[in-house]
């Protein structure tokens, strides 16, 4: 057997544990070879190939390191390869180099977006691909986690504990902007875990009304500081209480410079409190991954190996209810997670008196 194995997309700590795991166990265990292919399904594309056969000696030392040693790009669609001239379709070139290079398929480790690519190299280009998910969003509903999120939530809880000194010090309302594009995961976890008093997450349009007037409850309470987490996808409610339309909201936090710029804005017009905004971005994504991202990446990685084995083409690996298994990649490509309406952790927070922009 001989298997290629490459990420996608944006990265994640945690992905070279899961390159780690595969490696080792495929070839100390099976026998197989194991081809790196670099920056997602470039190193296939460009010529010359970049291409690296791997071993357990060239793994040696990932597990605790951030990003990916076979680097990534969210820029590599085979179906639409970005041409001065526009997108162009380079699946079928894709599949004449698989065949080259005699793999018998493609470990493919990456978000929504490359595992839709995934699917669609196996369908319509006959490239048997296993997935293994990652992001640090933890907004694929197949798995009921995935690896680099923890690492994340305690970046951005770090972030708060610091923040916490400063806005007490200063008597300042203190704005933190995380990571959560379309879901509000990475905000809603940190945001309790790092004692914020208020959290705005995009599936909850909020009004800035509201949480002034919890700005201004603590002023009188006698705690003239706050801690607003921001997710970088959550908007205001428009005036008649809806949520900005699904096609609007990239072009809405775009002019308004962001998300945390548009709720300090919003939130400061209604209370006079001096504010600050700190965007957390991408320190979220880098450094080492934490110790429950180590391992679940490290049970990915086996768990592609046992499918591959298994022949399971077409299969994506998840965790359910604490068991790594296989899940169709048809299926887990098809929905995404996002925070429900009836969480449970929204209720913890309420109970504690976190605010979240909206009335119950
Ligand atoms: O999907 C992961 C993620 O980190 C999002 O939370 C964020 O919006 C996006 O990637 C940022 O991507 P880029 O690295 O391309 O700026």
């Amino acid at each position: 057997m001989r298997v290629g194995i490459l990420t996608g997309g944006g990265d994640a700590p945690g992905l070279n544990a899961v390159i780690r795991a595969f490696v080792k166990y495929a070839i100390v265990s099976y026998g197989w070879d194991v081809i790196g292919v670099e920056d997602a399904f470039n190193g296939l594309l460009e010529s010359p190939r970049r291409l690296r056969a791997m071993t357990p000696r060239s793994c040696q030392g990932l597990l605790h390191r951030g990003g990916t040693v076979l680097g990534t790009t969210n820029h590599g669609d085979p179906f639409a390869w970005s041409t001065p001239a526009g997108p162009i379709d380079r699946s079928g070139e894709l599949a004449s180099a698989v065949a080259e290079e005699e793999l018998d398929g493609l470990v493919v480790i990456g978000g929504d977006g490359t595992m839709r690519i995934a699917w669609r190299l196996m369908q319509e280009r006959g490239i048997p691909v296993v997935g293994v998910p990652k992001t640090i969003d933890n907004d694929l509903a197949a798995t009921d986690v995935t690896f680099g999120f923890q690492s994340a939530v305690d970046c951005a809880t770090d972030a708060l504990d610091r923040l916490h000194t400063t806005a007490e010090s200063h008597d300042r309302v203190m704005f933190l902007e995380v990571m959560g594009r379309d879901a509000g995961h990475i905000a809603l976890v940190a945001g309790i875990s790092g004692g914020a008093d208020v959290i705005l997450l995009p599936e909850i349009p909020y009004d800035p009304a509201r949480v002034a007037e919890k700005v201004a409850r603590r002023v009188r309470n006698g705690r003239p500081f706050t801690l607003v987490v921001v997710a970088e996808g959550a908007l205001p409610a428009r005036p008649d209480g809806s949520a900005v339309p699904a096609g609007e909201v990239k072009q809405a936090l775009k002019d308004g410079g962001g998300a945390g710029q548009i709720a300090m804005r919003a939130v400061s017009r209604y209370v006079d409190a001096e504010a600050r905004l700190c965007v957390l971005g991408h320190l979220q994504r880098g450094g080492s991954p934490v110790a429950v991202d180590r391992l679940l990446a490290t049970r990915f990685g086996v768990a592609a190996v046992d499918l591959v084995a298994a022949g399971r083409w077409g299969e994506m690996v998840r965790i359910h209810h604490d068991v790594v298994t296989g899940v169709p990649l048809a299926e887990a490509t098809s929905s995404m997670r996002f925070v429900p309406a009836d969480s449970q952790l929204i209720a913890t927070g309420r109970a504690v008196g976190i605010e979240f922009g909206r009335a119950v």
